[in-house]
């Protein structure tokens, strides 16, 4: 079993219900993410890719804070003369949002406070994005000098349409939970109290799938986005094709079964299928 214990960044619990939370542990710091927080990230990810235990992750911040975004001196400012910190850092970052984006186990991110800047990364790369609507959101790299690099400014105007885009990168403007749902930044805002129970409540609702349908449409999903037409029709025909070969469960028979034959099940009324 993968041990978890040594990490000092970022803290990561399997519970009871196979619910890995990932929590960036730095509160005093607003969970800035320093050069250890990215190693240690690409580690974890790593080794939840094939721990049994967790069927689902979910990426939060320990505190009020989500993350603070990229630490503005251990990431930066100290790294100004030192290139090989500064190469090792960028490349675990772009390795781990690369991890999370790609992982076959479902993730969610979980904004709980405040989320700046590099910490688009990490809600753009899970797959669905769940806000307090108290959290504050920013692209406030402006402010500093820099522009929204790594593949901030990709992620953001990916997730938004182009006006958002570029006014809350132009003017670093910040935003609460409920704007971050109207502009496609996120899929609901729930008060901060309901957060985690909110968040719960999702997990169990994906874990109640088939873990190999939902990699390969989370995957298959995340593929087409800029493919054009005819190679998305030609991708998505060879992924469900081998996703027949990749479900052990045998979900689609099983499926067609209990509707066609049986009648047991009416997936417009039971929206979730496996007990
Ligand atoms: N990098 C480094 N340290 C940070 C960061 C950061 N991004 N954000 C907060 N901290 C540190 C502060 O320096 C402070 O450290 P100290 O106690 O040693 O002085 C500590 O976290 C607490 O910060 P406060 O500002 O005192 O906390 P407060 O709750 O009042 O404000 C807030 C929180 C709004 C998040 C504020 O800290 C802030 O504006 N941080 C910067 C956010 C930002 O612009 N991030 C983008 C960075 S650029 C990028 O990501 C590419």
């Amino acid at each position: 079993m993968p041990d978890y214990s040594a990490y000092t960044a970022i803290k990561v619990e399997i519970d009871a219900e196979n619910i890995a939370w990932i929590t960036f542990n730095r509160p005093e710091k607003r969970n800035a993410m320093s050069p250890a927080l990215h190693f240690e990230m690409e580690d974890a990810l790593m080794k939840l890719e094939t721990d049994d235990a967790c069927k689902v992750m979910v990426v939060t911040g320990a505190g009020d804070s989500f993350s603070a975004g990229m630490d503005l001196k251990e990431y930066f400012r100290a790294t100004d003369n030192n290139p090989d910190l500064r190469f090792r850092s960028l490349t675990a970052v772009k390795r781990w949002s690369d991890l999370l984006t790609w992982t076959r186990k479902p993730t969610i991110a979980m904004i709980n406070g405040w989320c700046f800047g590099g910490a688009f990364a990490p809600l753009a790369a899970c797959d669905i994005c769940v806000a307090a609507e108290e959290a504050t959101f920013g692209l406030s790299e402006v402010n500093w000098g820099i522009l929204p690099g790594g593949n901030i400014a990709k992620v953001f105007s990916d997730l938004c349409n182009s006006r958002d885009a570029l006014f809350y990168a132009m003017t670093g403007r910040t935003f609460d939970g409920k704007k971050a749902v109207q502009m496609g930044v996120a899929n609901m805002a729930v008060p901060l109290a309901d957060l985690r129970e909110e968040t719960r409540k999702i997990c169990r609702e994906l874990m109640a799938k088939g873990p190999a349908v939902l990699a390969y449409t989370k995957q298959a999903v995340k593929a087409v986005r800029d493919l054009p037409m005819d190679m998305a029709w030609e991708y998505l025909g060879a992924k469900s094709q081998a996703l027949r070969g990749a479900d052990p469960e045998k979900t689609r028979e099983k499926g067609m079964a209990e509707f066609l034959d049986k009648k047991t099940y009416r997936p417009g009324l039971q929206p979730v299928k496996r007990s």
